[in-house]
């Protein structure tokens, strides 16, 4: 028998887990994705990129990487998230390599989590960032939200009484799973808070450049004058997941200790990917290949919005995201996210994820995440026509 310790002991697999067994499978339309679309992956230009890596630099990519990050992609991103959204020049600020912002999620949690110390987090949440600081040992304490995410004054509440809270993490621009954003006004209130209460805070950011619609927001980071924000960018949903690149912009002393953490998980992330990064970033224009992949999820988020209003539109209500990958069904209440989400997989072959994978405190609820980035236009219709009927049932027979 295989004695485990007990760090993962409270951790259960959620029910996306069976959501997720089938995407892919014939016969199914996936609404369960948390991926960008494949189509939208520059696999081309990566080709023509690729000798060059190893015939010109084979000895460094083949060789063990700098922990913090390969120097020629740190100085491009930097002066790219400078130059165009003016944050990363305070002075004692850096910019950091990990592997996947998901690295940095861990790699906080162990600076900065002890056995019982609070996380605060939107009452719902990435599932996956929760599960990275559940296995350090934290409580998460889920903040209430509207239709304008985390609400400044229960954070506030939270803070007053929660006294082990360590950090608040935040994903401010289009929300996973909610799709939806924190207007600049309210950043401020929860920035001011957290540094009256002398929190950090985590904004987790992977989305923000995939604006269909609407004004942008500036970083909750942009406001930061003395370290108190980490910033998370990623490159997996703007390029290519699989290079797994995500980036930390925080303090010098913060990233430290990351850095420390990264040694004994990985020793650096994959030089291979880095250079293709920097050759990327080099060679092509980022700002063009996001233009297009706008281009192609506005066209999916808006047939999905259509779609779900005229099928669903009676029977329940949805965030309009103006941007990244997900919206979020609020079904009537009383009724159980997980109860529906399992009758549309048996009944309709269609998958979705229950709000209860992203509750902070795991309970079922009335909610649905759905996915449009990854499923085809003809899928979406089909898939919203499943989910009118199957909902139309599921409510009839509760
Ligand atoms: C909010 C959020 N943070 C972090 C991640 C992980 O990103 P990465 O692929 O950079 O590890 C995801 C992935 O879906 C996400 O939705």
């Amino acid at each position: 028998m295989l004695e485990f310790a007990s760090r993962l002991n409270g951790i259960k697999p959620s029910i996306a887990r069976e959501m997720y067994k089938v995407i892919g499978k014939p016969g199914y339309i996936s609404f369960a994705s948390g991926a960008p679309s494949a189509d939208t992956f520059p696999n081309r230009e990566m080709a023509e990129l690729a000798p060059a890596i190893y015939l010109e630099r084979g000895n460094r990519v083949n060789a063990y990487g700098i922990t913090e990050g390969d120097p020629e992609l740190r100085e491009m991103l930097r002066k790219r998230y400078i130059d165009h959204y003016h944050f990363g020049s305070r002075e004692a600020d850096e910019l950091q390599i990990f592997t996947g912002a998901q690295q940095i999620l861990d790699l906080t949690a162990k600076a900065l989590l002890n056995e019982g110390d609070v996380v605060v987090v939107d009452e719902h949440s990435y599932s996956g960032a929760m599960t990275a600081f559940r296995a350090y040992g934290a409580k998460l304490v889920g903040v209430p939200m509207d239709d304008s995410g985390m609400i400044p004054e229960e954070l506030e509440k939270v803070l007053k009484t929660e006294k082990k809270a360590k950090f608040i993490y935040l994903i401010p621009t289009f929300q996973n799973p909610m799709g939806i954003s924190i207007p600049m006004e309210r950043r401020k209130e929860i920035y001011d808070i957290a540094v009256a209460y002398d929190k950090i805070i985590f904004e987790d950011s992977p989305y923000f450049e995939l604006r269909y619609s609407g004004d942008y927001i500036p970083a909750i980071k942009t406001l930061d004058t003395d370290g108190h924000v980490l910033f998370a960018g990623s490159l997996s949903k703007i390029m290519a997941p699989g290079l797994r690149i995500g980036f930390a912009i925080a303090s010098r002393e913060l990233l430290a200790k990351l850095t420390l953490g990264k040694q004994q998980q990985d020793l650096s992330s994959n030089p291979f990917a880095q250079q293709m990064a920097f050759r990327y970033l080099s060679k092509y224009d980022l700002d063009e290949h996001i233009a297009q992949c706008c281009d192609l999820y506005r066209k999916k988020r808006d047939v999905m919005l259509e779609c779900l209003e005229k099928e669903i539109g009676s029977m329940a209500h949805f965030s309009h995201p103006e941007g990244g990958l997900f919206l979020w069904i609020y079904l009537p209440a009383g009724v159980s996210g997980n109860g529906l989400g399992t009758y549309l997989l048996e009944k309709k072959k269609l998958t979705t994820i229950p709000g209860s994978a992203y509750h902070a405190a795991g309970e079922d609820i009335p909610a649905l995440r759905l996915n449009f980035s990854v499923p085809s236009i003809e899928e979406i219709h089909i898939g919203v026509k499943l989910l009118g009927e199957g909902m139309r049932e599921y409510l009839d027979s509760v």
